[in-house]
């Protein structure tokens, strides 16, 4: 989000350290900006999917994990019934009365907390009754990297409010309420995966998230009993869901459901593949063979955790990743260069993550060959002439909580 997180390269920091230096920033940017303290203080995470990209839409499966990256909040209550937002990343205070609250009139960043503001009305709060906010925020989640920076505004938001005005909401509603801001105010067709993951997370752990009914399994990684971390390499390429690639991905799929009959992707399975290749032209079976078969590879990733941990989910991961480049066609050559790089020095399962055409990958890999990781990613990357590349370590963090 600022500029001193997107530069961050490399850092191992644990989560703790982050946190606390933003949350006094923020509390001294709420009393600067607003001449008093807040009342309370917030967080949300950014989140990594380990695997089932592009499947929440599609009512499958995915297996994401909040970070140790966030966006932290501090909000104070007013006696009137104005919503004022301000964060370090832009100047000045946005401010709309709450009775002109509508995805028509947020714009801008502000429209990820209003969006949630408003997106509250419609899972049943009363906007009229309620008082008037100001919020202030920051984050070190890197926007446009894949990592739902987002999502950790929303769900960040979405808890706050849902405690100052006292609404009662639980979890997987509040992860609804950011879908819908997301949707409507923001304007970007996106599934629930990313709010899901901000909202359920927990630590060392990933979020096994069924998207037809919600229901979610908290499934441990155990990363550390096998040395292992998972690296972001952040190719520096911003992408944005709101147009493009990712709306067209979506129409595809839903094409495909129609043409075999089915409500959604989730309910064919690969067994159905020699059908839907007589029945789909080439794109769209490409499209629908990429998620039918991750759905399986999250079951299997899954599966194989719980098994065997995670040192024999690499080649779900790589799997995943080719099924992305050359099935679904969201993969950027960056992207390609950071797994082929990662696999070639030390990793055991690279993939690109998040809804792609820009972005972050991850590779899993032994803590020991992070360096030789980090150095190998920029050389290539210098050498094919492209934008430096920032690794880091992210680690699996608790989701969206109240800031002591
Ligand atoms: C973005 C969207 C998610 C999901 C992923 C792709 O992150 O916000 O809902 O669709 O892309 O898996």
């Amino acid at each position: 989000m600022n500029q001193h997180a997107s530069n961050q390269s490399a850092s191992n920091q644990p989560a703790s350290n982050h946190s606390s230096d933003i949350r006094d920033e923020v509390r001294a940017g709420f009393a600067a900006l607003y001449g008093y303290q807040p009342t309370s203080t917030w967080s949300g995470p950014g989140r990594v999917n380990l695997i089932g990209e592009h499947t929440d839409y599609n009512e499958g499966f995915v297996l994401p994990f909040a970070i140790n990256r966030r966006t932290v909040l501090a909000i104070g209550l007013r006696d009137d019934r104005m919503a004022r937002v301000s964060s370090s990343f832009a100047d000045g205070i946005v401010e709309i009365d709450l009775d002109d609250l509508a995805p028509e009139n947020v714009h801008d960043w502000s429209a990820y907390p209003l969006g949630v503001a408003w997106a509250l009305g419609q899972y049943g709060a009363d906007l009229s009754t309620v008082t008037g906010f100001d919020i202030y925020l920051d984050s070190d989640v890197p926007v446009g990297a894949g990592l739902s920076s987002s999502a950790a505004i929303e769900s960040a938001v979405a808890l706050a409010l849902d405690n100052v005005w006292d609404l009662g909401l639980d979890r997987r509603t509040l992860a609804k309420v950011g879908q819908l801001a997301e949707n409507k105010a923001v304007g970007a067709p996106t599934g629930i995966m990313d709010q899901s993951a901000s909202l359920l997370g927990q630590k060392d752990s990933a979020v096994f998230l069924d998207c037809r009914n919600l229901d979610s399994e908290i499934i441990e990684l155990g990363l550390e009993a096998a040395g292992l971390v998972i690296a972001v390499i952040d190719t520096g390429v911003s992408h944005a869901h709101a147009t493009g690639g990712y709306a067209e991905r979506r129409a595809s799929c839903e094409l495909g459901a129609s043409l075999l009959g089915v409500n959604s992707l989730r309910e064919v399975s690969v067994g159905d593949l020699p059908r839907a290749r007589e029945l789909l032209d080439d794109v769209t079976f490409r499209r629908v063979r990429h998620v039918i078969t991750e759905n399986q590879r999250v079951l299997d990733t899954v599966r194989t955790l719980r098994e065997s941990g995670p040192t024999a989910i690499g080649d779900l991961l790589d799997a995943s990743h080719r099924s992305m480049r050359d099935d679904f066609e969201i993969s950027i050559a960056e992207l390609d260069l950071a797994v082929e790089t990662a696999l070639e020095n030390g990793a055991i399962g690279a993939r690109m993550t998040g809804g792609g055409f820009g972005g972050a990958a991850i590779a899993l890999i032994p803590a020991e060959s992070l360096s030789r990781l980090q150095v190998a990613i920029d050389g290539a990357f210098a050498e094919h002439g492209y934008g430096a590349p920032s690794t880091f370590v992210v680690n699996a963090a608790p989701g969206a909580s109240r800031e002591p």
